[in-house]
């Protein structure tokens, strides 16, 4: 009775933290799959304080913050007080999950090869804001997503899994991300899954291609 314990290897659960700025679906997805297998997300950290994915992790008691750049002198400082925040919960793997801000190379030096990104198109096609968008602009009839670890540039680094869907009739965005949900809260977990379980390594020939290594479990 009143022992404060936690259950049995529950702190050997990896410990991930996730970012976000806006709604939050694929946190959402996140906690429903790896959370409390696989993973553990330790932290939610927020660019906006009114982000509804707040609130996904709230109902779970998973510690939030926000980190807005307005509350800092400059983005490195912001970046700063984010990776000390996320550094002191244990965190080993940072999901940048709809994460509208850049990160910069010191923030990526505090978690090297341990930033992952959800992003809504095939990569290196249209990489930035409005994927969708730039996607249905340039009329493409093959549309996807890429889970992609994270260097300095914007969307460039290191593909580690993606899924395409075909839609060549589509002409509007809600359609298109409509089909890409499903895909990305396919992805972003597996990819979870696989960095957990140490299956994700640079290829030796080619240090821009993830390879996947078989692992036990
Ligand atoms: C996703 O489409 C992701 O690919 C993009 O931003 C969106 C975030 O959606 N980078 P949500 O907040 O996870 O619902």
């Amino acid at each position: 009775m009143g022992h404060s314990y936690r259950a049995a290897g529950v702190s050997e659960r990896f410990p991930i933290a996730v970012l976000v700025s806006g709604t939050g679906t694929n946190l959402q997805a996140l906690l429903d799959t790896v959370h409390g297998r696989e993973a553990e997300v330790v932290a939610v950290a927020s660019s906006a304080a009114r982000a509804p994915a707040l609130e996904r992790a709230r109902a779970l008691g998973i510690p939030t913050e926000v980190f807005a750049r307005s509350g800092y002198e400059d983005r490195a400082a912001r970046d700063a007080a984010m990776a000390d925040w996320l550094a002191q919960r244990g965190v080993r793997l940072v999901v940048l999950a709809g994460y509208m801000e850049l990160l910069g190379e010191a923030f990526l030096q505090r978690f090297p090869g341990a930033v992952i990104n959800v992003h809504p198109s095939l990569l290196p096609a249209f990489p930035g804001v409005r994927a969708i968008e730039q996607a249905l602009a340039y009329g493409v009839k093959v549309f996807g997503v890429t889970v992609h670890f994270v260097d300095a540039g914007v969307d460039s680094g290191p593909v580690i899994l993606q899924r395409a869907v075909e839609l060549p009739d589509a002409s509007e965005p809600e359609e298109v991300l409509a089909a890409l949900r499903p895909l990305e809260h396919a992805l972003l977990p597996e990819a979870v899954r696989l960095f957990t379980r140490g299956a994700l390594e640079p290829d030796a020939e080619n240090p821009r291609r993830v390879a996947m290594r078989a692992v036990e479990g």
